[in-house]
């Protein structure tokens, strides 16, 4: 039994609407188990600029430094070329925190095998992480010149109007993630794909020789290289082939969106973003769905739940040091969808579709009555 502070920054979209049920299933986990979770809240994206003028505040990330972890919706939606983007309230956390280390796991459930586009028989047995760095590469480059003058621009020369973005990679962030990767691997099936593209990229043939070195300490683990776009090809080729992926920060966002396809939908994937500051009883870290604010869907009772609350339960994991709540609210998860609830991102013929809010219901129920 203990108390635990935990930040929630719902966000925009369906941020809010996914995060509330997650939040009521961390609430039912804390009375079963006798726990105390105190949440405070914050602004961030679009509605934090809204109100206060940038997409995450001062006093938004005082809040999160005192909390034992971060529970995140999505940010997103602003008009393309707006001057303030929704999204910077991540970068602004993740660089601010060093939330370097972002797990995806996929796992495709049993239950869900017909109700992706891909073959049943392709999807049987998919049970892999990708690990992404999170705060180098093309999405910072921005931040450290790598060559004189602004190396993230739209700049207009004698050749008209031209774009520089800049992929910049230390070789202390490259060794800092493949390590993490392959302490991963050691508690699971004991194999790591390094994903780059080492073949055209000089970051990459960085990224390669240092995770061949890291590797080296690791005889008991199987390695092995891939290109990022064979890697792509064989996701949807053979998936269970692979156990822990290691990426860079845009091929890793790309190929969890694609492999979220093999859970069935955006709406199965949560995550992790750690870095090396520790809590009481875990890491410092911040949790969220890998999907986006889905302007598409908000605000109609349609989004997904389940990446949300499969975020809070890597959250009890990995943050509060709760191992046995973090597997109940898992367990939970697979049984709703065993009993054939489904959003309407699962559609299947033959089941019935719920909304967001029931389908948060079924999950606390469940809790209940397996803990
Ligand atoms: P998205 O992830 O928001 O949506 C992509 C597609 O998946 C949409 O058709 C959406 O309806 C569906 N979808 C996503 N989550 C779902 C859920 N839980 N249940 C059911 N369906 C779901 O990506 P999109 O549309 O490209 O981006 C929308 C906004 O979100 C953009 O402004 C983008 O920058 C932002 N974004 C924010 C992220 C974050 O906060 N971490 C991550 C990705 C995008
Ligand atoms: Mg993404």
């Amino acid at each position: 039994m203990g108390n635990y502070t935990i930040t929630v920054l719902a966000g925009d979209g369906i941020g809010p609407e996914v995060t509330a049920q997650a939040e009521k299933v961390l609430e039912t986990v804390a009375q079963l188990y006798g726990h105390t979770f105190t949440f405070q809240r914050g602004l961030v994206g679009l509605t934090a600029i809204e109100a206060e003028g940038a997409a995450i505040s001062d006093e938004t990330v005082a809040l999160c430094e005192q909390s034992d972890a971060i529970l995140f919706g999505a940010v997103g939606g602003a008009t393309p070329g707006a001057k303030v983007k929704p999204e910077q309230a991540l970068f602004r956390l993740r660089k601010g925190f060093q939330f370097f280390a972002n797990l995806r796991p996929v796992h495709t459930f049993q239950a869900l095998l017909n109700a992706s586009t891909i073959k049943p028989e392709v999807l049987q047995g998919t049970d892999l992480i990708v690990v992404r760095e999170l705060t180098g590469g093309l999405y910072y480059g921005h931040l450290e010149p790598a060559v004189p003058g602004k190396p993230s621009e739209i700049r207009q020369t004698e050749r008209g109007t031209e774009a520089i973005d800049t992929l910049l990679y230390t070789e202390e962030e490259i060794e800092r993630i493949v390590r993490v990767a392959f302490e991963i691997a050691r508690g699971r099936r004991k194999k790591v794909t390094s994903v780059d593209k080492a073949n055209v990229l000089s970051s990459s043939v960085l990224w390669r020789r240092v995770a061949e070195r890291v590797a080296a300490e690791y005889p008991d683990v199987t390695f092995e290289h891939l290109l990022v776009d064979a890697c792509a090809m064989h996701l949807l080729r053979q998936p269970s082939s692979f156990d822990v992926i290691v990426t860079e920060n845009l091929f890793g966002d790309i190929l969890t969106d694609e492999a979220s396809m093999l859970a069935g939908s955006m709406g199965m994937l949560p995550s992790a973003s750690l870095g090396t500051r520790r809590t009481a009883h875990g890491t410092f870290g911040l949790y969220e769905p890998i999907h986006g604010s889905a302007p598409d869907i908000a605000g109609q009772d349609k989004a997904n739940p389940l990446a949300a609350i499969l975020s809070a339960a890597m959250l009890l994991r990995h943050s509060l040091g709760l191992e046995h709540e973090a597997t109940v609210i898992e367990k939970a998860v697979e049984r709703c969808i065993d009993e054939g609830y489904r959003t309407a991102d699962l559609r299947e013929s033959g089941k019935e579709v719920i909304g967001t809010k029931e389908m948060g219901n079924r999950v606390i129920e469940t809790v209940k009555r397996i803990a």
